[in-house]
Formats: C-alpha cells, sequence, structure tokens
C-alpha cells in the first residue's frame, strides 16, 4: 500500500463506556451463508449479513462463479444459487482481498466442481500459506494449475469433475480447513470424513443441516471431533439470520471493562461454545461480565451481555482454548496489560499466520506502549501493569485485529495511543469508529 493512503487514528483516555450497541453481523456465518447459497438451488435469504470488505469479496466471488447475488437492504442479501457442482467458469481472477476465510472457503467449493479459478488476495493474503487448503482438496482430485512460491497466492485451482470422498485428519486447528474440505465434499459421493484433534467453530456444519445436508459430529479424543458429510445431498434454499460476532463485540466488551465507571450491554452476541474463549478467560481474570437473555437466532445461540469496569488479575489460558479463541489474543493481550499480574497465553502457534504474523504484532504494540512483553515458543507473557502508559505508535500491518485492539488500549491507558494505518477496520467491523464513539469513545 502507498503510504499516502494510510489512515492513522488516535485514541486518547476519556470517559466511561456506556450504552447498549450491537456489533455487526459475524464474519464467519457471513462467508459461509453467501457460499452454500450458491450451492443451493433456489433462493436463499440472508438477513444480518456483516457488509465487510471480506465478506464482500465472497460475495462478488459467488457471481463470478454465477449465482445471482442482489443485495435487497440493509444487511439482507438474496442469492439464487446454482447447486452443488454447478458453479459457471470464471471470467477473471477471483479477488479476496484481505481474507483468507474467503479465499480458503472457497477454494473448497471449487475444487468439487468442473470450473477453473485463479484466487489472488491483497499483500497480506499473499504472504499466507495455502499449501494446507491445497493438500486435502488434490487428495479428492482437485488440480493444482498453478501457485506461487512458497504454496501462496495467486493460485489456480481446477476443480475435480468427479470428486473422491476423503477421511482427514487437519495437521492444525483450524475450521477454514475442515471447511474446505467439507465443501468439496458436497460434490463427492459417499462419506468425507474431518477428524479434528481439537474441535474448531462449527458454523460450517450447522449451516450445512440448516440448508438440509447430513453431517453428523462426534467426540473425537478429548478435545476433539469426528465430522461425516453425506455427499452430494439435494440442498434445500433456507434462510439464514447471521448473529452479531462475538470477535467484534471482544473490542467494545474490552474498552468497558478497562475504561473506569462504564457500563455497556451488547446486544445478541453469538455464544456458540466454540467460540467463547475469550469470556471464559476474562471471567478467570475477575472481569464482570453477565448473560442477560440467552436465546436461540437462527440455529446459533446468542445473549445480550452486560459488561462493567472490572478489576482484572493475570491468568494462565491453556493452549486447548485456542481454537475458541483464535482470533481474540490481540484483544486478551490488551486486557492482560491492564490486568495485575502475568497472564501466559499458551500454544500460539497459528497467529504466527493470521493476516499478519499476530504474535509478533501483537507483543510490538503492547512494548510500544510501555508493557512488559515476553515470546516464549509458541506463547505470549504479558506482565501486567494496572493501567499501562501508553504513549506508542502501533503499526498495524495490514491486520484489522491489530488497529482495534491498539485503539481499545488507548482508551483508557495514561497517554494517548496513535495506530498507523485504521483501513483495514472495514474488512470485518465496518463502522467500528462510529460504533466506539457512540457509546463514549475519543477517537481521532
Ligand atoms: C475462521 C477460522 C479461523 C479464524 C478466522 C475465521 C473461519 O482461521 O482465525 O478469522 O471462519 O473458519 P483458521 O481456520 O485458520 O484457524
Amino acid at each position: 500500500m502507498n503510504p499516502a493512503e494510510l489512515m492513522p487514528l488516535t485514541a486518547r483516555h476519556g470517559g466511561p463506556m456506556q450504552g447498549r450497541v450491537r456489533v455487526p453481523g459475524d464474519k464467519s456465518i457471513s462467508h459461509r451463508a453467501l457460499i452454500l447459497g450458491a450451492l443451493t438451488v433456489g433462493e436463499t435469504n440472508i438477513d444480518g449479513l456483516l457488509e465487510g470488505e471480506d465478506v464482500l469479496h465472497t460475495a462478488d466471488a459467488m457471481r463470478a462463479l454465477g449465482a445471482r447475488v442482489e443485495r435487497t437492504g440493509d444487511h439482507t442479501w438474496r442469492i439464487h444459487g446454482v447447486g452443488v457442482g454447478g458453479f459457471a467458469q470464471p471470467a477473471g481472477a477471483l479477488d479476496f482481498g484481505n481474507s483468507g476465510t474467503g479465499c480458503r472457503l472457497v477454494i473448497g467449493a471449487v475444487a468439487g466442481a468442473p470450473v477453473t479459478a485463479m484466487f489472488d488476495g491483497d499483500e497480506s493474503l499473499r504472504s499466507r500459506p495455502m499449501r494446507r487448503v491445497l493438500e486435502p482438496l488434490e487428495k479428492m482430485g482437485a488440480r493444482v494449475v498453478q501457485v506461487a512460491d512458497g504454496g501462496r497466492l495467486p493460485l489456480t485451482v481446477r476443480g475435480a469433475a468427479d470428486p473422491i470422498p476423503i477421511v482427514y485428519e487437519p495437521p492444525v486447528p483450524s475450521a477454514q480447513l475442515k471447511s474446505a474440505v467439507l465443501l468439496a465434499g458436497l460434490a463427492a459421493p459417499g462419506e468425507t470424513t474431518v477428524i479434528e484433534a481439537e474441535a474448531t467453530r462449527d458454523h460450517t456444519e450447522r449451516l450445512l443441516k440448516h440448508f438440509g445436508a447430513k453431517v453428523s459430529s462426534k467426540p473425537h479424543g478429548d478435545h476433539g471431533r469426528r465430522i461425516v458429510l453425506q455427499g452430494q445431498p439435494e440442498l434445500e434454499s433456507a434462510n439464514v439470520l447471521v448473529p452479531a460476532d462475538p470477535s467484534s463485540a471482544a473490542f467494545p466488551l474490552v474498552a468497558a471493562l478497562i475504561a473506569p465507571g462504564s457500563e455497556l450491554i451488547l446486544e445478541a452476541v453469538m455464544t456458540n461454545p466454540l467460540r467463547t474463549g475469550l469470556l471464559t478467560t476474562l471471567r478467570e481474570m475477575g472481569a464482570s461480565i453477565e448473560v442477560l437473555e440467552k436465546r436461540d437466532d437462527g440455529g446459533e445461540e446468542v445473549a445480550d451481555l452486560r459488561v462493567c469496569t472490572s478489576a482484572l488479575k493475570g491468568a494462565d489460558v491453556p493452549p486447548e482454548r485456542a481454537p475458541s479463541m483464535i482470533d481474540e489474543y490481540p484483544i486478551l493481550a490488551v486486557a492482560a496489560s491492564f490486568a495485575e499480574g502475568t497472564t501466559r497465553m499458551r500454544g500460539l502457534k497459528e497467529l504466527r499466520v493470521k493476516e499478519s504474523d499476530r504474535l509478533a504484532a501483537t507483543a510490538d504494540m503492547l512494548r510500544a506502549n510501555g508493557i512488559a512483553v515476553e515470546i516464549e515458543d509458541d506463547d505470549l507473557i504479558v506482565y501486567g501493569k494496572g493501567r499501562p502508559g501508553g504513549g506508542g505508535e502501533v503499526t498495524t500491518h495490514m491486520d484489522h485485529r491489530i488497529a482495534m485492539a491498539a485503539l481499545v488500549m488507548g482508551l483508557a491507558s495514561e497517554k494517548a495511543v496513535r495506530i498507523d494505518d485504521s483501513a483495514f477496520i472495514a474488512t470485518s467491523f465496518p463502522g467500528f469508529v462510529e460504533l466506539m464513539r457512540s457509546i463514549g469513545a475519543d477517537l481521532t
């Protein structure tokens, strides 16, 4: 990106965080709803779709692959799908911008269709590993026609005319890998099986069932699952209600915990147990987070959360919790800086291959603001100070979650925190700045 295009932003210590807000729709479910809508013959209506750049790239990709995708109102979208195996040959490269999820899931869906597609993305996405998703898909019969050095984008995949069902054990806990194989498996005859050593978010499985596919999911080992999909289903068109994204809610939530005098209600936050590792950890640290009304919203559990300023203490976060809070470590590290005592977050290897090397970027963000941090193997250790000095300039490395976490830090640290670029926040949380200002944040 040209430095002239950077959009710096500064967060200053001000008043409490107060009010009642609803953050935008869940990113994971939004991508999946568009893809499954495109793989279903007939009309799918989606309400609450996240209209962030990442998801809009997936919508464009579904159009390029032959589905009719229309925006019918604010956050409401309609898709006329082409059916399993029914994708059309796209005219040009599919551009996924900053989105690893959109790209990897669509590679899976394309792997099960007789089309050839080129996948590309921005500089951050071009640096992320894609070999991990190509390996199982090649076993299913897809061909990698071209791939950049190191198994990176841009790459071209020729989908299998007759995909082969496989039994697959992902080498790393990744919902994206699991989902890519299941989406390819839709077009294969018989059973496609994914055996996860550690359970990851199950939105693909839940939505597949919602669209009428036969999917079973059973416990496997201490923390894992065995997921079996019956291939070649007649997907039935279904409407999807997208709940509020817990990974986005995490930012105002932690802001309310650390800004003195706060009381904030976050409405209808998805509380799928495979996404609530942050809530568990913050409660262990002494956070006051009350569940006001638990309910079911479109096949996912949701709840209103009341969050009040809390005196936090350090915690030891076990590695097996990582999949249920994999995107929340930057903001947890901010909470840990405001805690008394040491927080050790274990087993964060996967953070190195997110939108940035998030392990290094998180450590640098804290150091720039006067917090002592260590990285020991795959663990991040934060020496909490009660209240950080702040005053740092944070390099965001095209990473939306580093940008938002650093701004939250500045809302309660002694001196202001400046980020070099706020542009990437729009990939996952459009309206972040306005929503944060509406609850009392000083962002300029
Ligand atoms: C996602 C899975 C996670 C997560 C990403 C969204 C998904 O990635 O970090 O933001 O929607 O499946 P991995 O599968 O690489 O862990």
